[in-house]
């Protein structure tokens, strides 16, 4: 599939004429005072999330020349061959159909004129392996003598787990803990060990390839101690979830959930690198994330362009980094639940649409994914909003919020809300007339999320919308948001350097690294 790179088309040209007419001047104050139905106009409803948009860099022609944008570079074309199952990860030659873990089966859901045999096979397969994973979870749950599940996993095989674990605790069984390992740094397996004992804890391997250092060695220490300090039957204490069995059966785990290849690592939590969810919150609860998230991809499938909440990010995404260069966001999850949020969008936004090449491997002559960073509200208020309100740089921030409270302290909830208000509200606003260093020049830009409650099925929408958001973006970047060849280079010289660290041998190396080398030893 052909499709025109952004920076060709007319729509793109209109945007940088109007960016630099009107949208480069753009004042969130005076759209306000000429709209003052604004709010109503930049907000909508999706599937279990809310988006207020009106408090960013936007007017309604500039949305026009957005949608426009996205017509012409093919974008519903690109999103409809995702879901018809074609090799949209056209680097690594796969299909790219995370949507299908989460889809009701056995409903049929596309015109007998796509693929729906291949995708109708692989749902079979999805089928069977959730119901035997949720099964496991199942009897895991119901185990008393299981107290500590530990996930070693990194990358995807954590973020996505650890934080849908945490996000939903209120949720979750009371009778065992999650821990999660990912470092190689020992600190952080020996941690969690010594509060756990072989007889009582479930280690749960994660890893897509089998392969990561990182988790392999995780497993094999983990191993080592479950064997060391008495530990019986493996097969009852490891299980592996990956899409490469052969490689766990080889390492001695024979409790395995396997998954596809068209699953990437940073869309993976759906699979069965889900495990620890579903043991967490147990079957009805992994199928309400599942069945919130294909709402939204229902949402982003189905709505016009116009109403369509992922593509309208992923406009606005386009439209802050190419136009008005803001080469960040902030999240802010005004929800501690919610606090490795940031952690987790970091990777899929970043991983995915981190890239200088097009999908064919021409260099891009324009930005793309920027910096995402956050920590949950109100503890960043008192590090580094400083910097978002009165820095030299604009900086757009996702605030996320939940109105209905997950616990019942009195006044707390109310004031977590204010504060998210109140930001959004500085942010805008400013405040212009003490002058010196209590200038607030205002006119910074955000966007408000609001989820009802913070339960599987709303944090399973909001994570769809934000897969989905990524991937408009680099659609309309025209870049493969689905390989992540940039982690490869690091890895293949780090086995190199533990060599060297062993031999001492630090010949052919530049000089910095074989001064480091020589102190480290
Ligand atoms: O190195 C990057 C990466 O491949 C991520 O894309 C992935 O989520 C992570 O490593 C872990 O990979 P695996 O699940 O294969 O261990």
């Amino acid at each position: 599939m052909t499709r025109l790179r952004c920076d060709q088309t007319a729509a793109w040209a209109a945007l940088q004429a109007s960016f630099v007419a009107s949208g480069k001047a753009f004042d969130l104050r005076e759209a306000f005072a000429a709209d003052p139905q604004r709010f109503e106009h930049f907000s909508q409803n999706a599937p279990h999330v809310f988006a207020d948009l009106s408090k960013n860099r936007i007017d309604a022609a500039t949305h026009t020349l957005l949608l426009e944008l996205a017509q012409q570079c093919g974008l519903e074309q690109h999103r409809d061959a995702m879901f018809a199952g074609e090799q949209v990860n056209s680097t690594e030659k796969r299909a790219v159909m995370h949507f299908l873990l989460r889809k009701p089966a056995p409903a049929p859901y596309f015109p007998a004129h796509v693929a729906i045999n291949k995708i109708a096979d692989q749902q079979a397969e999805v089928e069977v392996t959730l119901n035997a994973m949720l099964t496991y979870a199942e009897q895991v749950r119901a185990n008393p003598a299981i107290t500590d599940v530990v996930n070693i996993g990194i990358g995807g095989s954590d973020l996505g787990p650890q934080m849908v674990v945490l996000a939903l605790a209120e949720f979750a069984t009371t009778g065992q803990r999650f821990h999660f390992v990912s470092n190689v740094d020992g600190q952080e397996l020996a941690g969690v060990l010594a509060q756990c004992r072989p007889q009582s804890t479930l280690f749960l391997i994660a890893s897509k390839t089998f392969t990561t250092t990182e988790t392999m060695t995780n497993a094999t220490s983990a191993k080592h101690w479950f064997e060391t300090q008495g530990g019986q039957d493996i097969g009852a204490h490891f299980a592996a979830l990956t899409t490469n069995v052969v490689a766990a059966n080889a390492f001695g785990i024979h409790t395995t959930f396997g998954f596809w290849d068209w699953v990437g690592g940073r869309y993976s939590l759906w699979s069965a690198i889900g495990l620890p969810i579903a043991i967490a919150v147990g079957t009805a609860g992994f199928q309400d994330l599942l069945a919130g998230a294909h709402a939204m991809d229902e949402h982003f499938r189905t709505a016009p362009l116009a109403q369509n909440l992922p593509v309208r990010l992923g406009l606005l995404d386009v439209w802050y980094r190419n136009f008005h260069g803001f080469s960040s966001r902030s999240i802010a999850p005004y929800s501690s639940a919610l606090r490795r949020l940031p952690a987790f969008l970091q990777q899929l936004e970043m991983e995915s649409n981190g890239k200088r090449v097009d999908a064919q491997g021409q260099e891009l002559p324009f930005e793309t994914s920027p910096v995402l960073w956050g920590e949950p509200g109100t503890n960043g208020q008192h590090a580094y909003f400083q910097m978002l309100h009165q820095g030299t740089s604009v900086v757009p921030v996702e605030f996320v919020a939940v109105r209905t409270a997950g616990q019942t302290l009195p006044g707390h909830h109310t004031k977590l809300l204010a504060n998210a208000l109140a930001q959004a509200q500085a942010l805008m606003l400013g405040k212009t007339d003490l002058g010196g260093h209590r200038h607030f020049p205002g006119n910074r830009p955000s966007t408000f999320l609001l989820l009802e409650q913070l339960k599987p099925a709303s944090l399973g929408a909001l994570l769809a919308l934000q897969e989905h958001r990524v991937f408009v973006s680099g659609s309309i970047w025209g870049i493969n948001s689905f390989d992540q060849w940039g982690v490869e280079l690091g890895k293949g010289l780090a086995i190199d350097i533990e060599q060297r660290l062993q031999s001492g041998d630090a010949s052919g190396l530049d000089g910095s690294t074989a001064g480091l080398l020589q102190r480290l030893r």
